[in-house]
């Protein structure tokens, strides 16, 4: 295989990214971050590698960085990654990956980013609909650019400048980082759950467990809320910050997808 895209993803627009791009890309194979991370010996074998992935507090899901520092990148050359996110991605991602990378003699080949609709209801405003359309449609055509540059290996290394803000920011997403896999005690459902099972089907990292018919969580977290926006009674709540807020998840990808 010449390209290989890894990706993670809770609700499924980074899935569709990842999808869309494999399609331009000739040679290409995707794989999930989730299914494989806790393997014990991860190595890349293609030319070309992709990490695709939505931004969590500013920097990289906990997920992803411990995946890329167990992953052994010796044999390709070039690596990209594809960050997509609600509002705008501040280079921090793409610092954190090149300064991984750079501590196993790799670096980051080139950095890309992509503007989606929002999962984050526990926190942030909501799009409106039409927003969320919108920006469904534009990235189609990003997507198409984006295969472009990486069918020339377009190279643009990654700019490390350590300013203030930066740090900070690697701060906060540090704390998240700490915190996320015991996020999950605020989660609980309401009167309105069916017992469908679909919160324990979309969860990919298994933190679910359906126990008389109401979902358990298990301490294993990665705050995805893949749970809380596909449970179709809207039946999930993380504390109150929730209620009556409506879900997101990308309109094509369905639970058995993920
Ligand atoms: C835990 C968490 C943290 C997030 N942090 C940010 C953020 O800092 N900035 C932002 O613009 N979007 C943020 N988002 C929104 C996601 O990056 C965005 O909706 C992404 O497209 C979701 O991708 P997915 O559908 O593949 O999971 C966050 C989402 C989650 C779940
Ligand atoms: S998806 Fe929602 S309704 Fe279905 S079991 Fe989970 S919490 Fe209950
Ligand atoms: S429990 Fe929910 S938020 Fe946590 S990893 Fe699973 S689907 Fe994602």
């Amino acid at each position: 295989m010449s390209t290989t895209l890894y990706y993670f993803t809770g609700t499924g627009n980074s899935l569709c990214v990842t999808r869309g791009l494999c399609n331009s890309l000739a040679d290409c194979e995707i794989q999930s971050i989730s299914k494989i991370w806790n393997q014990e010996k991860l190595e890349a074998s293609s030319d070309k590698v992709g990490l695709i992935f939505p931004l969590y507090y500013w920097g990289l899901p906990l997920i992803v960085k411990e995946f890329i520092q167990k992953m052994n990148f010796m044999k390709s050359s070039y690596i990209f990654a594809v960050v997509n996110a609600g509002g705008d991605v501040p280079g921090i991602p793409f610092l954190q990956l090149d300064q991984i990378l750079k501590e196993n003699s790799k670096r980051l080949n080139a950095s890309f980013f992509l503007s989606m609709p929002s999962n984050y209801i526990v926190g942030g405003s909501q799009a409106t609909a039409e927003e969320q359309r919108e920006k469904l449609i534009n990235a189609k055509e990003i997507i198409s650019r984006i295969a472009d540059k990486i069918i020339i290996k377009e190279d643009t290394p990654v700019i490390s400048t350590i300013e203030r803000k930066a740090i900070t920011i690697e701060k906060m997403n540090a704390k998240f980082h700490k915190k996320v896999n015991e996020s999950d005690k605020f989660f609980y459902v309401d009167e309105n759950c069916s017992g469908c099972g679909i919160c324990e089907t979309v969860c990919s990292l298994n933190n679910i467990i359906m126990t008389d018919s109401k979902p358990e969580w298990l301490h294993k977290c990665q705050q995805c809320l893949a749970c809380i926006n596909y449970c179709p009674e809207n039946s999930i709540q993380y504390g109150d910050v929730t209620i009556g807020k409506r879900r997101y998840h990308h309109p094509r990808i369905t639970p058995e997808d993920l």
